[in-house]
């Protein structure tokens, strides 16, 4: 198992807790899907170089608004990421993941910014800035991508790696002359969601961890680095998820507020929370923590005192 041990039980329990959720409430599953879609949107298309940011992705996905000063191609990367994830959405049910799905996917992601390219495999040979990983070329990628739709329809493994596995296998063929990571990222999450887990956000402030997971992968072989850093991502969003649908362990509170219950200030607390000490987790720039993680941390540090 290459998913470390207490994550991956964290994990499964997270899981379980939310499937005890289900049916989720409709409205609570409106809102934390609008709000969700918006950081998802805002995450992939910043770690591309789109420069809005969280509030205006918010405006120009919610509202329609334009935000002065920025091109007419950002404002279409996020209308088009939010249409996509819809698509996406709209194929977690569907039999057999198809050729035509992932084409018709990559159509959305460049729809008006690259007519010439979208839903089209790449012509050309591409380089990827930044790295010296050169992907396959073109006339070999109708094979190549076999192996995908094969990935995207296999079941019965472990879906956190499978769907980690899905990733890397498309950025490493690099199918499409732009647009590839958005791609890989939502077809990832269109794997999670088919073996009923949720949508993973890779965050712009852990884009270089994730492109030196991806290069040790490729360099070294070893996957082991990415499918962890996926399934701390899976962890963050399931809490997001069992937070905004009300469960049990939905009870987060902030870093202030979980100071006056124990003795431990804020920014200690805060430390704790960025080395990973404590599960706690960031809601936009907030950090914020179970009752019942803050209360088994404070039990744990007596019993070593
Ligand atoms: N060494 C590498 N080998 C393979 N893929 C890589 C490597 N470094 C980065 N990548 C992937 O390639 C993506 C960039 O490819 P591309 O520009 O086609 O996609 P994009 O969607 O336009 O941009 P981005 O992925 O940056 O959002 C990165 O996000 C990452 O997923
Ligand atoms: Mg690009």
């Amino acid at each position: 198992m290459p998913i470390d041990e207490r994550l991956f039980d964290r994990i499964s329990k997270k899981r379980d807790i939310l499937n005890s959720l289900r049916p989720f409430d409709m409205g609570a599953m409106h809102r934390l899907k609008a709000s969700f879609d918006v950081e998802l949107t805002y995450n992939s298309n910043a770690i591309e170089g789109n420069t809005l940011s969280l509030s205006e992705t918010r405006m120009v996905l919610e509202d329609g608004i334009t935000v002065g000063g920025k091109t007419l191609n950002e404002h279409l990367e996020a209308t088009n990421h939010g249409n996509a994830i819809d698509f996406v959405e709209s194929l977690v049910g569907k039999g057999e993941i198809t050729e035509m799905d992932v084409l018709n996917l990559h159509a959305l992601i460049l729809d008006r910014i690259d007519p010439h390219n979208a839903g089209f495999y790449r012509r050309h040979r591409v380089r990827i800035s930044g790295t010296n990983y050169i992907p396959p070329k073109p006339s070999s990628i109708p094979d190549k991508v076999k192996k995908l739709y094969e990935m995207l329809n296999m079941a019965g493994g472990e879906p956190i790696q499978q769907a980690a596995m899905i990733h890397m296998e498309f950025v490493n063929v690099h199918p499409f002359i732009d647009g590839n990571g958005r791609c890989a990222r939502l077809l990832m999450n269109l794997y999670l969601m088919r073996s009923g887990l949720v949508p993973v956000i890779i965050q712009k402030r852990d884009r270089k961890r994730y492109i030196d997971n991806i290069i040790a992968s490729q360099t070294r072989g070893d996957h082991v680095p990415f499918i962890n850093f996926v399934a701390r991502c899976l962890d963050r969003s399931l809490t997001i998820y069992i937070d905004s649908l009300g469960g049990e362990d939905g009870n987060y509170i902030t870093l202030a507020e979980a100071s006056k219950y124990c003795r431990y200030s804020q920014e200690y607390l805060s430390l704790l929370a960025r080395k990973g000490r404590i599960d706690a987790v960031k809601f936009g720039r907030i950090w914020k923590i179970s009752r019942k993680v803050l209360e088994d941390y404070v039990r744990e540090q007596n019993g070593r005192n």
